[in-house]
């Protein structure tokens, strides 16, 4: 039986998601990475796809934008098909100053400005924080290892803001001081429904600008970096 936002059957996802923001971006993945990839579903054009990476069957489904659609689709996934883990593939705003366009972000923390989490357990400030087996597994994954730092990969807090057109120079100028790497708009709320479902999740992001440097990718720049992330994903998931 089909969600209401998710129009496949039961048993149309493999246990393992990867979750763009675009679904553009979802068929891209499933037709450069995926062996014997269907679409399984097409609701609103969020488009989803399941097939398999080197015999393992895998998903990817995309998200949409902010925490309310991130959050729908997640819970439908963990909660009407059966999905164990997702790993959310996006892009992110680069904060903290050593970063650099097309740097890798392996989120180990989400703030967030949403009240969404707030609601779900009153009067507490959640920590949103990801799977620690994929959050481990993907660093691996990218060459993290005692002593050692891979280039252009960084793990830490990225912080999940409610609007995108917004200027809060001083809240960002704090977020930084506290170690915040990274602005993006969804995943505190993935991690805390997958903390709600029981579930495993993650989210790796690209940096695609900059709001301390007026700097951005190119298109081409940055289906070959969201490239990079695809595969650190993959390669979670096969490892954790
Ligand atoms: N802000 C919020 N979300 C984003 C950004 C940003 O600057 N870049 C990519 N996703």
């Amino acid at each position: 039986m089909a969600t209401p936002h998710i129009g496949a059957e039961p048993g149309d996802f493999a246990p393992d998601v990867l979750m763009p923001g675009d679904p553009r971006r979802a068929r891209r993945i499933a037709e450069m990475v995926l062996d014997d990839a269907r679409l399984v579903t097409e609701v609103r054009g969020i488009l989803g796809f399941t097939g398999t990476f080197e015999g393992r069957p895998v998903s990817v489904l995309a998200s949409g934008m902010g925490m309310p659609s991130i959050t729908i689709y997640a819970t439908e996934l963990f909660r009407f098909y059966g999905v164990q883990r997702i790993i959310r593939i996006g892009t992110a705003g680069g904060m903290a100053t050593h970063l650099d366009l097309g740097d890798v972000v392996i989120a180990s923390a989400a703030h967030t400005d949403s009240a969404m989490t707030a609601q779900r357990i009153p009067g507490i400030h959640y920590s949103h924080a990801p799977s620690f087996a994929l959050l481990s597994a993907a660093a691996a994954a990218a060459g993290f290892r005692p002593g050692v730092r891979p280039d252009g990969v960084h793990v830490g807090a990225v912080v999940s803001n409610d609007a995108f057109y917004v200027d809060r120079k001083t809240t960002n100028d704090l977020l930084v001081q506290y170690g915040t790497l990274a602005v993006e708009m969804e995943a505190a709320a993935l991690y805390a429904a997958a903390d709600a479902e029981g579930r495993e999740a993650l989210a790796i992001c690209t940096i695609s600008d900059l709001l301390f440097r007026d700097a951005a990718l190119s298109a081409d720049e940055r289906e070959e970096l969201f490239d990079r992330s695809v595969r650190l994903g993959l390669a979670a998931f096969a490892t954790a």
